[in-house]
């Protein structure tokens, strides 16, 4: 869809803006609020991302699940197939970089899992809207999982207030996020 283009641009081009810093400390800030969330600490099967370019930082998160004793996925993204599966991740030193230059899981060292044992996804997004419906980078890969998984699952986005939009170009098949965390704070939706 040519206005869902347009708007990851218009966006993406916003995020390129921020500084080092600002990135650091609204990354900072994020993380603080989302780990304050009950149903994050009540998760024991968390799925979240590592983060690409200037996207909101993962780092802490993902160190922070690790390290709390919970059990930590990370998605692989096959590009033929067109499918995004999930990954057990005990050491994030253990990723590989993909074509795309995305930290992944190493299939053949890492434990597949079946998206339904998942209790809780942290999951990225170029935009949001106050419906909680978001828009990715046009794979359609989250929509996919999403629609395959009940309404009730827990879908968090993470996302700098910059990239939060009052209207956004919606499809059929668009999924929506359960929660969204800024570094203002928490949305539910
Ligand atoms: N449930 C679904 N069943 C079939 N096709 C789907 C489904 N969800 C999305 N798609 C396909 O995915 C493509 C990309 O969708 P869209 O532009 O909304 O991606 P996106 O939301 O930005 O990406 P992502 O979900 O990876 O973050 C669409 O062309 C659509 O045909
Ligand atoms: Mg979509």
């Amino acid at each position: 869809m040519e206005l869902k283009k347009a708007l990851r641009k218009e966006v993406l081009t916003k995020r390129t803006h921020l500084s080092e810093y600002e990135w650091k400390s609204k990354s900072e800030s994020i993380a603080n609020e989302l780990l304050k969330l009950d149903i994050v600490n009540q998760a024991k099967n968390i799925a979240s991302f590592v983060d690409f370019r200037n996207e909101v930082s993962t780092d802490a998160i993902n160190r922070w699940i690790l390290s709390s004793g919970k059990s930590l996925f990370l998605p692989l993204i096959d590009m033929k197939s067109r499918t995004m599966t999930f990954y057990k991740i005990m050491d994030l030193n253990e990723l590989v970089r993909s074509n795309y230059g995305i930290m992944e899981p190493n299939p053949s060292i890492h434990e597949i899992i079946d998206p339904h044992r998942i209790e809780l996804f942290i999951t990225p997004g170029i935009a949001f809207d106050p419906n909680g419906y978001r828009l990715g980078y046009g794979g359609g890969f989250y929509d996919h999982l999403f629609a395959g998984l009940g309404i009730e699952i827990p879908k968090i986005g993470l996302a700098f207030d910059l990239q939060c939009v009052t209207d956004l170009p919606l499809e059929p098949f668009d999924m929506r996020i359960t929660h969204l965390v800024t570094e203002y704070g928490v949305k539910k939706f």
